[in-house]
């Protein structure tokens, strides 16, 4: 069954099963596990970790590249095994444990976490588990549908634990793109040229004699929970779509656009699926996550290649596009997270950053990760590592959340990822501000005219005309710059009573 799969014949004696594999793993141990978006993680080896942790409690620290599937980070947190996680998640059962602290959460940007290990800022990875769908001759690692973090996983940890997914398909073989920047201050500029750029190997170079288990799993990557596009998000599409164009016609864009990035979500998602109807073409991608979306502009013959991380796909469109992946294989690679988010790249190939906030304020701070200020949602991601240095850094959301007792529009936000300084466009359903060249003050009207849902203009122009009465730069009337989350609170609506 497995024989194509395990190439060096002297690791065959490695196979063992998920529950000896897991026995491994040692109470105090920092593990990194392979996943990125839901797409390629290790399955059978936590899933065994966290039924053994009920017999004999252990607690780890987990790193991954970005969120995991098949409810893993459910598991494990039921089970009592994660002390650290980082740095990125999007389950609710362990956003509960993060949100009660008993769990720490270290919500860092997706570029950043293996730059930290290699220069041992935070605590050495003792154990890898990565899936894979292969290994080599030479026992270097084929990764599956995720880069993510594993490689530098792999090579940094002093064992690695590798699951053989036997339900990924093997034509992932040749899509990935392995390079690992050496070692700073001497480090070489990483030579990506354009979004199609190829500059490593497609398998991961590790001393197979570091392989200490081989666990062979069967189970695919659990499909991607993103809602269809809905009036809103297709009014969002609509409104960025007249965007590019006036850039185009004033000579900023061509028909290309620049390279685009889109983040996680149903509204990025929707977004992207937007640009399905658009005049634009032989368009790139340079991002982190492959979506629904980035098929649906293959098949339209809008996109010409795509770079990401990994592929996170609704149950259909998996099917679909590994009925026959040779069709979108050589116009597509997976880059490990540090170079798929590196900043020096996005600044250079110009990239366009469509990203998610929960809520932005009247002057363009942006928070996307901490609901009222103090709850984690699902952390900051590479949306960070995109806004700062994107050509055209642009965030997007609803302009009011549940049934409109919240507006995502405040007079100032509870918590900031992105400031002021790295926003360029913001854009609900009502319209999208513009904030290019623009003073506070200025910008202030522009969002207030173009975002805020009606039910609280009035009230966001109020807050505007009183701050601006007290004078500032950026002016607040302090006392009040919560007010509407605190009301939330109290009431369970930010509306105006
Ligand atoms: N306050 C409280 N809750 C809010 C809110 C606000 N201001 N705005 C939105 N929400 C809630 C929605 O009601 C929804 O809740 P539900 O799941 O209970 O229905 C949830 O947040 C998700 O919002 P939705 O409108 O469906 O958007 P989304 O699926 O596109 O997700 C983010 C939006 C911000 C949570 C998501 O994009 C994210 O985590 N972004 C940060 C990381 C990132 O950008 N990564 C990019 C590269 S990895």
């Amino acid at each position: 069954m497995y024989r194509d799969r395990i190439r060096l014949p002297s690791l065959m004696s490695k196979v063992m099963s998920a529950a000896d594999a897991a026995a491994l793993i040692q109470d105090g141990m920092t593990v990194g596990m392979s996943g990125f978006t839901r797409a390629g993680e290790a399955k059978a080896v936590p899933k065994a970790l966290a039924e053994r942790a009920k017999d004999f409690p252990l607690k780890i620290s987990l790193m991954t590249g970005a969120s995991l599937g098949n409810d893993l980070d459910k598991q494990l947190t039921e089970a009592g095994v994660l002390s650290r996680r980082m740095p990125f998640q999007v389950d609710s059962t362990l956003r509960k444990a993060i949100n009660d602290g008993s769990v720490m959460f270290i919500d860092s940007h997706l570029s950043d976490t293996v730059e930290q290990l290699r220069n041992r800022q935070i605590k050495a990875v003792d154990l890898a588990v990565i899936e894979c769908v292969a290994i080599t001759e030479e026992g270097h690692l084929v990764l599956s549908t995720s880069v993510g973090n594993s490689a530098s996983f792999a090579i940094l940890a002093k064992e690695v634990i590798v699951e053989i997914n036997l339900a990924q398909p093997l034509e992932l073989e040749g899509l990935h793109d392995i390079y690992i920047p050496s070692y700073r201050p001497t480090r070489l500029p990483i030579p990506v040229l354009n979004a199609d750029t190829r500059i490593g190997s497609t398998a991961v170079q590790i001393d197979p004699a570091k392989i200490v288990g081989i666990v062979i799993s069967n189970q695919a990557d659990s499909p991607s929970t993103v809602l269809p596009p809905d009036t809103d998000t297709q009014a969002i599409a609509n409104h960025l779509v007249e965007f590019f164009k006036k850039e185009v016609r004033e000579d900023r864009l061509t028909n290309k656009l620049m390279p685009l990035q889109a983040g996680i979500g149903t509204i990025a998602n929707a977004v992207m699926h937007g640009l399905v109807d658009s005049p634009f073409h032989d368009m790139t991608m340079y991002s982190e996550v492959l979506q629904d979306s980035t098929f649906e502009l293959f098949d339209a013959g809008k996109l010409s290649f795509a770079s990401g991380s990994s592929m996170t796909l609704s149950a259909s469109k998996h099917a679909e596009v590994f009925a026959d992946f040779n069709r979108y294989k050589s116009r597509l690679v997976l880059r490990p997270q540090e170079i798929s988010n590196h900043p020096e790249i996005i600044r250079r190939l110009g990239i366009i950053g469509i990203n998610t906030a929960l809520e932005f304020d009247l002057y363009g701070n942006v928070n996307s990760t901490h609901v009222c200020g103090t709850r984690m949602m699902n952390g900051i991601g590479g949306s960070g590592d995109f806004s700062r240095n994107a050509h055209l850094a642009i965030f997007v959301t609803k302009s009011i959340a549940k049934g409109g007792a919240i507006s995502s529009v405040v007079p100032m936000v509870s918590h900031v990822d992105h400031t002021e300084h790295d926003v360029d466009i913001l854009v609900t359903e009502q319209g999208l501000a513009d904030l290019r060249g623009l003073a506070p003050r200025e910008r202030a009207r522009v969002i207030i005219d173009n975002c805020v849902h009606p039910a609280y203009r009035a009230a966001l122009n109020a807050y505007f005309d009183a701050a601006c009465a007290k004078g500032g730069h950026t002016p607040h009337v302090l006392r009040e710059a919560l007010s509407w989350h605190f009301r939330l609170d109290e009431t369970g609506s930010m509306l105006p009573v």
